[in-house]
């Protein structure tokens, strides 16, 4: 018998954390498959691109992690310049605190005291702990809290882009909140606003995405100009991601961006359409799923043992990174049936191909670990610590 708090604190302490060292390099050739692999070379060259152009615009970064859910991944990024880290859940936020990240931003707002409890202990164990807020009861609750633990808190407003999921209307309504959480929440410290416009990020084509973007932008600098008139610095817009790194220094709203996707990158990333160009492939894809041909019932199709199970899709199919003139189709939970119209080569059972995800971030909460090589060789692996970490 074990009580709730314990089990949610069994859970967090038996979590993998640190990178498993192989006694010698395996090719990625010899790994059990379906295997999710990161190329480290194309790894470095994203996290290295996105740092020089935040750099070069003056902007910081804070990447979001409820894509690759690693503390080993964030803390390269970290020592590329990101600033912090986003978590989405308290419980990915939990995870990257265990594993030595302490700059987190939780930007999703939470109400019940469980998570409260839990945001508070963080808080308890760094000074960095920050979440957001959309709501007068979520500050009343936090301030509540923070005060009988003694701890002074951070945190955003979260505004509504229009998307109807979290956050509170820019404007007036954003302003209200602002000086209800100065006025009447001691405990809690007011560090900016947080406006993530996840209804544009996959918005295809760039001109279609920025015009709808800035148009949902403006409302953003509509409220930080409300909040400097009414005496209340504003000294930090958190936001954006992948879709709209490029547009962001032309807007001038976000100063530090949350960036995620664009370690691994996905298919339905690269189909939104680059500026003046067919794919969007400033950042290359590093994350595959490695996936082995076991069957062929039929001469024109052979089948894969990666399925649903193994690569989470919202709207893309899986593609074979180097193969041509082959459609994968989801064959049932453990399957792909690839059918060969005219292949770029040929495909033999026992074949295992790389395969670049439709989706990233689902993809990768159905692995235990990552296998990440460089030119073919595993040296080590890492676990995905707050994979299933949703709560
Ligand atoms: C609040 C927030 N910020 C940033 C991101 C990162 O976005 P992307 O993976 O598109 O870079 C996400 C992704 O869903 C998000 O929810």
């Amino acid at each position: 018998m074990t009580s709730m708090r314990q089990f949610i604190s069994d859970i967090k302490s038996n979590t993998p954390l640190h990178p498993i060292l192989l006694d010698e390099p395996v090719s990625i050739d010899a790994l059990p498959t379906p295997a999710l692999t990161i190329d480290l070379n194309v790894l470095d060259s994203n996290l290295k691109k996105m740092q020089n152009h935040i750099d070069d615009h003056g902007m910081t970064l804070r990447c979001h992690t409820k894509m690759h859910k690693s503390p080993i991944i964030a803390k390269k990024q970290l020592a590329h310049g990101a600033v912090g880290v986003c978590c989405a859940t308290v419980s990915e936020a939990e995870i990257m605190l265990l594993g030595e990240i302490e700059n987190i931003l939780i930007t999703s707002p939470v109400v019940t005291e469980d998570k409260i409890l839990r945001v508070m202990s963080m808080a308890k164990q760094s000074d960095d702990i920050a979440i957001v807020v959309d709501h007068i009861k979520g500050a009343q609750a936090l301030n509540k809290y923070a005060d009988a633990d003694d701890i002074n808190l951070k945190v955003y407003i979260d505004l509504d882009p229009g998307m109807g999921r979290t956050g509170i209307r820019p404007g007036e309504d954003a302003l209200v909140l602002g000086q209800y959480i100065l006025e009447s929440c001691p405990r809690l410290n007011f560090q900016g606003l947080q406006m993530y416009a996840g209804n544009c990020m996959h918005i295809n084509g760039f001109e279609k995405r920025q015009s709808k973007y800035q148009y949902i932008l403006q409302k953003g600098l509509e409220t930080k100009k409300l909040f400097e008139s009414k005496g209340i610095p504003v000294p930090v817009l958190t936001g954006g991601g992948t879709g709209t790194y490029d547009m962001e220094p032309d807007i001038g709203f976000i100063t530090e961006l949350q960036a995620g996707s664009y370690a691994f990158m996905d298919i339905e990333y690269r189909d939104i359409g680059g500026q003046e160009k067919e794919h969007f492939d400033d950042f290359k894809t590093s994350l595959f799923v490695l996936t082995t041909a076991i069957s062929q019932p039929q001469s024109t199709l052979i089948t894969f043992d990666a399925g649903i199970k193994c690569l989470a899709t919202d709207t893309a199919y899986p593609e074979f990174k180097d193969v041509e003139g082959v459609v994968y189709h989801f064959g049932g939970d453990e399957h792909g049936i690839v059918q060969l119209n005219n292949p770029s080569r040929t495909i033999n059972l026992g074949d295992r191909l790389s395969l670049i995800t439709p989706h990233c971030d689902p993809t990768v909460n159905l692995y235990d670990y990552y296998y990440p090589y460089r030119n073919g060789l595993v040296e080590e692996i890492w676990p995905i610590s707050a994979r299933g970490k949703s709560q």
